[in-house]
């Protein structure tokens, strides 16, 4: 790592695109103005809220002496073409591990347009090349999904999860840790390929947070409850809610895409399926519920088959799973009509959920049996051609 005392004062970064310089008293009305945002407030746990006048001097005043005494940078972005204040970005560097933490924030109405992308690689390879780091983080709130995306983007990996990392906004909060390390390639690090599946019948999408309520509406179905394990009894839309923040959790980590399955035709959710990567390299599972007024009508299988194809051509696995519970002839059908093949009971594979399981559980062990269904990518691939 490059001595930091040779570095006296911080570059201005641009691509032709964003620069990141530092601030000006002609940023003061939009600073104030991007930082007064829910979502800022929610997720910049640093910053104070409301953001005020004189908040806005100490920034200007923490960008001027931070490289000198803590060896923190800090720029605002602003549009390369006009110099149009676009929001803010840091670097804080652990000397100690010649490592570096990145941070970045974009005004609410500069978002969605790679801002923050073209500004992080900037810091990236600034940090990387110039200052010679080994390593670069960033810190996001578990449900900062577009901040995980992204540290994606600059070629990050997940690297855990820190259970109640701090206290944000009187909360305690859960964090997550993206890194990449110097010799790690500068391309964007794609866990696992969103789903964006259609058939003309039926879509299979992630899911998002304006479904909860038609999710909680379906799940109050007692037999979605007795045939899907881990849907609650009885169903809150907190639950639905809840259910649907950590799909998006789960999809930007890469561990599994839950999706809505929906009407081609004007988007009606009519059910949700999921693909679960396994532990072991190249398998999966997938598992799923229509809701009542939607079945009988061909929604699960379509749903089945677009799924299938995501999993051994988009992300490449070798063998799919299914499970049912033992009494679930239609499930068992469906799963065997699409292709896959009984494989056998696996016993006491879950625990029971007390008196709603009451003619699910086996006297003999006290617990619940599941038919475990599989498919392999050769059969899948048969069926294709044949
Ligand atoms: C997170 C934040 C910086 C993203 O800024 P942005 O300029 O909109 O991001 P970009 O346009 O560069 O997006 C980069 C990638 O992230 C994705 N993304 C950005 N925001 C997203 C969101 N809210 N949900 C899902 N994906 C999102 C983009 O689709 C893009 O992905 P792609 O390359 O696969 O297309 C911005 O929303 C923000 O300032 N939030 C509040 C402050 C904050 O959270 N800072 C980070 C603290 S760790």
């Amino acid at each position: 790592m490059r001595d930091l005392s040779e570095v006296q004062r911080l570059p201005d970064l641009t691509d032709g695109i964003v620069r990141l310089r530092a601030p000006r008293e002609n940023d003061r009305a939009d600073t104030l103005r991007a930082l007064n945002d829910e979502t800022s407030a929610r997720f910049l746990y640093r910053v104070p809220y409301p953001y005020a006048s004189e908040d806005f001097d100490a920034w200007v005043e923490t960008c001027a002496t931070a490289w000198s005494e803590k060896r923190d940078a800090h720029w605002n972005i602003v549009a390369a073409r006009d110099d149009a204040y676009l929001g803010g970005a840091s670097l804080m560097i652990a000397e100690d591990r010649a490592a570096g933490e990145l941070g970045y924030q974009v005004a609410p109405w500069a978002r969605g347009r790679g801002v923050a992308a073209h500004a992080a690689r900037l810091v990236r390879d600034w940090g990387l090349d110039d200052l010679g780091l080994e390593r670069l983080e960033i810190h996001a709130d578990a449900d900062n999904i577009g901040s995980q995306r992204v540290a994606l983007a600059l070629g990050m990996r997940h690297e855990g999860l820190c259970r109640g990392y701090l206290t944000a906004r009187g909360a305690r909060r859960d964090y997550t840790l993206l890194a990449m390390k110097a010799s790690d390639p500068r391309r964007p690090y794609v866990p696992l390929p969103v789903p964006d599946l259609s058939d003309g019948f039926v879509v299979v999408r992630p899911l998002c947070p304006d479904d909860a309520p038609a999710v909680a509406a379906a799940c109050q179905d007692p037999l979605i409850q007795e045939r899907c394990y881990l849907v609650p009894s009885p169903y809150t839309l907190a639950d639905a809610e809840e259910f649907i923040a950590e799909a998006r959790r789960t999809l930007v980590r890469g561990t599994a895409a839950q999706c809505a399955i929906c009407a081609a035709a004007d988007g009606e959710l009519l059910g949700t399926i999921n693909f679960v990567s396994h532990p072991e390299p190249e398998t999966a599972e997938t598992g799923y519920w229509v809701k009542r007024e939607a079945r009988g009508r061909g929604v699960a299988a379509a749903a089945l088959r677009l799924v299938m194809a995501y999993a051994f051509n988009q992300v490449g696995i070798e063998r799919l799973e299914l499970m049912t519970e033992t009494p679930n002839d239609v499930s068992q059908r469906l799963a065997q009509q699409v292709g896959f093949r009984r494989e056998g009971l696996a016993r006491a594979f879950l625990a029971s959920r007390g008196e709603r399981d009451r003619d699910l559980v086996d006297p003999a062990h006290g617990r619940i049996d599941q038919v475990l269904f599989a498919l392999l990518r050769p059969e899948w691939e048969a069926a294709r051609r044949g």
